[in-house]
């Protein structure tokens, strides 16, 4: 096809154009990762290999919307600016690549590897006509290009929702480890392999915990405990739409024992906007171990108001864990380097509000961290994306000693029911010595909260009209003091 120069000229003017405004969308997260185009969900293979960080991801590279999965990639050399690659691993014949694990194969023990190299293993869900296997495949550059494995699938039980391995390398008993859901029993299976390519299976754990929907996207990995340098303990995390759970004991080799309660269901993430989350996998061994999510709701995840991609990835967050009565609680941390993009500081120190108060700056794109006084009977927070009478809360409720985010005054959600109807989110959470610490991260449409240094965490979409540029410290049912408040504008890491 010969096209005439003047069509070209107008095509790459086009195209140049659309590239210049991609990333200054309204609603666009400028420090949060999302793909440029089209709709995105789980995060997969993630994985640090030969100095870059690997982000794989649910993607679909027609539209907007769920479906044709393939595994789009981007790297970083920080976890906070990335770059864009081609896609990974396609959908091909029918099988869709549904959610899955990366490992760098170090010692090549699957003998994939070229030239005396290590080669990258991805193993993923193969998604077929009501058949759900674990497929393979490798690259032996870097991740830039794969190749799927020619005796696929490596594990098929036959069933329909059989999904998600995880994939990593168990030191003290010198195998590779898989942890893969049968969704539907409620059943995580631990497989082991000393080549990546045939399984065995070990044990299962489940059902337990939140069984309300179908168990996902499996995670299973050492943890420090805080404040310890030398004890660790195991985390299992899954996803059962619309929330995630964990749960905290120990592996060995074998089989996962859980040593919280069995009785109570413990979240990564209150809010209604984080799952999938997934671990890395080989880390510098000095490494704290970090997670990322999806950052969207199953409820209502294809309609949510962004053009022209959908979804988007939590920040990294560094994960410990601590001790609390007899619960083992996830602790969860913004990565550090995150404040490579924090911008002006605004140092405002104390202040005592009764009722409402100007923050002192405005914007959708902060950081903000503060420790309120709790009082006995008080509401106390932040109001943002404050405009038109409409705001988004995130407060305290010391009566109830619960935590939440509000998102009910905000206009925008007629766009679906679920979304309008899941309005508030909250967990149980108790001051410290009367004190409760927040660091909220405002990303023009997510709303990241983490408290009392990680304890509790809750993730929100907002979609606030573009005048909604306020920030205000609140207390009701008395006066509520403020300490140590400081709030960064963040720059984008586009
Ligand atoms: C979780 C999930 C996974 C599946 C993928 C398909 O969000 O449903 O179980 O592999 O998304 O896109």
């Amino acid at each position: 096809m010969k096209l005439s120069f003047t069509l070209l000229l107008s095509m790459l003017i086009l195209n140049a154009r659309s590239q210049n405004e991609l990333y200054k969308e309204q609603y666009r997260p400028q420090f949060h990762f999302s793909p440029a185009k089209n709709w995105c969900n789980d995060p997969n293979g993630l994985v640090y290999a030969n100095g870059e960080y690997h982000l794989f991801y649910q993607f679909n590279p027609y539209d907007n919307v769920w479906g044709h999965m393939t595994w789009a990639h981007a790297v970083s050399k920080d976890l906070v600016h990335w770059q864009h690659l081609p896609v990974a691993i396609p959908e091909e014949n029918g099988i869709m690549i549904f959610s899955g694990t990366c490992v760098l194969d170090k010692n090549n023990t699957s003998g994939l590897g070229k030239d005396g190299k290590a080669p990258m293993i991805a193993i993923y869900t193969g998604n077929g006509d009501k058949n759900q296997s674990q497929c393979l495949a490798y690259s032996n550059d870097n991740g830039r290009t794969w190749t799927k494995y020619s005796n696929n699938p490596i594990l098929d039980l036959h069933e329909a929702d059989f999904r998600d391995p995880k994939v990593f390398w168990h030191e003290a008993t010198q195998k590779w480890v898989m942890c893969v859901m049968l969704s539907v029993q409620h059943k995580l299976q631990l497989y082991s392999s000393k080549n990546l390519l045939q399984w065995n299976l070990m044990s299962e754990f489940g059902p337990v915990g939140d069984t309300s929907s179908v168990w996902e996207c499996p995670d299973l990995f050492p943890v420090p405990v805080e404040n310890n340098a030398t004890e660790k303990k195991w985390v299992l995390t899954m996803s059962m739409a619309p929330r995630m759970q964990y749960f905290v004991g120990e592996f060995d080799g074998t089989t996962f024992h859980n040593e919280n309660p069995a009785n109570l269901v413990y979240r990564p993430d209150y809010g209604g906007d984080y799952y999938a989350a997934i671990g890395y996998n080989q880390l510098p061994s000095n490494a704290q171990p970090v997670m990322i999510g999806w950052i969207n709701n199953w409820n209502y995840a294809n309609d949510i108001p962004t053009t022209p991609w959908k979804g988007a990835m939590s920040l990294p967050r560094n994960i410990s864990v601590r001790k609390t009565g007899s619960n083992w609680l996830l602790v969860q941390q913004p990565l550090k380097e995150l404040a490579s993009l924090r911008n002006s500081v605004l140092q405002l120190e104390k202040y005592n509000v009764s009722k409402e108060k100007d923050a002192g700056f405005t914007g959708t794109q902060f950081e903000m961290q503060c420790t309120i006084e709790t009082a006995t009977k008080t509401q106390a927070g932040i109001r943002l994306a404050y405009g038109n009478n409409q705001y988004c809360e995130i407060g305290y409720d010391a009566a109830a000693q619960k935590l939440y985010i509000d998102r009910s005054k905000i206009a925008n959600s007629n766009f679906n029911n679920n979304f309008k109807s899941a309005s508030r989110f909250e967990t149980s959470l108790a001051p410290k010595k009367n004190k409760l610490k927040l660091q909220v991260f405002f990303d023009n449409s997510i709303v990241e909260v983490f408290a009392n240094d990680g304890e509790a965490v809750l993730t929100a979409q907002i979609f606030p009209g573009k005048e909604q540029q306020g920030i205000k410290l609140f207390s009701q049912s008395g006066s509520t003091t403020f300490f140590d408040v400081h709030a960064w504008e963040m720059r984008s890491a586009w």
